[in-house]
């Protein structure tokens, strides 16, 4: 008989996609060959105490799922969560089909005439995030690389019987997913959300030009779609200015 933490799939071929610091993440199926799915694992860290690690790997694995459930429950756009086997450290989601905002943004700021279709996702960035926020979640770990833009609809798990087949769509019209809550929870508090967008300000800093400009208009679509969000913005001067003065200190 198998075990009860026996592996739901165990002959699905993975390919291992990142090695994070904490998560192995692969491309996998899920139930049919057909269905794409991403794995993101929490191996086991030998240099742990065994009980120690069991509840830690179990703790983040579980977090992470129930946040995705979480938003996804209250349509904010995150991937579905499949399958989840929390000794193991297992999270099966919907794979999407895509590219990060980050490489997006790279490619569409290299190329003549991309200007329209960066203010279009960067407004769209703003509604998810603020759609989080109102939801009182906070991302934990907001950067363009966590931020995924779907460029393809496949018939997935939870498609429905009329659903097309891979439908391509150019990458800056594409459903904006926010991925990666393994950083996250939920919060009411505005420190936590400032500092979210901190975090996303210093990411767009540090990897794009004009950058300053983009950030403006992420923060005007954020405003806009999440009517709390005036003491978070005030709360982001403070957490801008500690950064200046952190930054001063060396
Ligand atoms: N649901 C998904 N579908 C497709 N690719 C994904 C999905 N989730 C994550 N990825 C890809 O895997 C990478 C790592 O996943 P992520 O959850 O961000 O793990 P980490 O915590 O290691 O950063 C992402 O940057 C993205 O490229
Ligand atoms: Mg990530």
């Amino acid at each position: 008989m198998a075990s009860p933490t026996a592996a739901p799939l165990p002959d699905t071929p993975k390919e291992l996609i990142k090695q994070g610091a904490e998560a192995l993440v692969y491309k996998t199926t899920y139930l049919l060959p057909t269905i794409p799915a991403l794995l993101k694992l929490r191996p086991r860290k030998p240099y742990r105490h065994p009980a120690l690690d069991l509840r830690l790997t179990k703790h983040r694995c579980l977090s992470e799922a129930r946040l995705l459930v979480r938003a996804r429950s209250l349509g904010i756009p995150v991937p579905a969560v499949y399958f989840v086997d929390e000794a193991r450290g297992e999270i099966f989601m919907e794979w999407i089909e895509g590219s990060s905002v980050r490489d997006i943004l790279d490619q569409l700021l290299a190329s003549e005439g991309g200007e329209a279709a960066v203010d279009r996702i960067m407004v769209r960035m703003g509604e998810a995030v603020g759609k989080l926020h109102a939801a009182d979640i906070v991302h934990g770990d907001l950067t363009t690389s966590n931020v995924m833009v779907r460029t393809s609809r496949r018939k997935g798990l939870l498609g429905g019987a009329g659903e097309q087949e891979n439908v391509d769509v150019g990458q800056a019209e594409g459903e904006l997913l926010l991925i990666d809550l393994g950083l996250g929870s939920v919060s009411t508090a505005e420190e936590d959300k400032a500092v979210d967008l901190y975090v996303l300000e210093r990411a767009f800093l540090s990897t794009h030009p004009r950058a300053e400009r983009l950030f403006g208009d992420v923060l005007e679509a954020y405003q806009r779609s999440y009517k709390g969000s005036k003491p978070v913005m005030r709360r982001l001067q403070d957490v801008r200015m500690r950064g200046r003065k952190r930054s001063m200190i060396g």
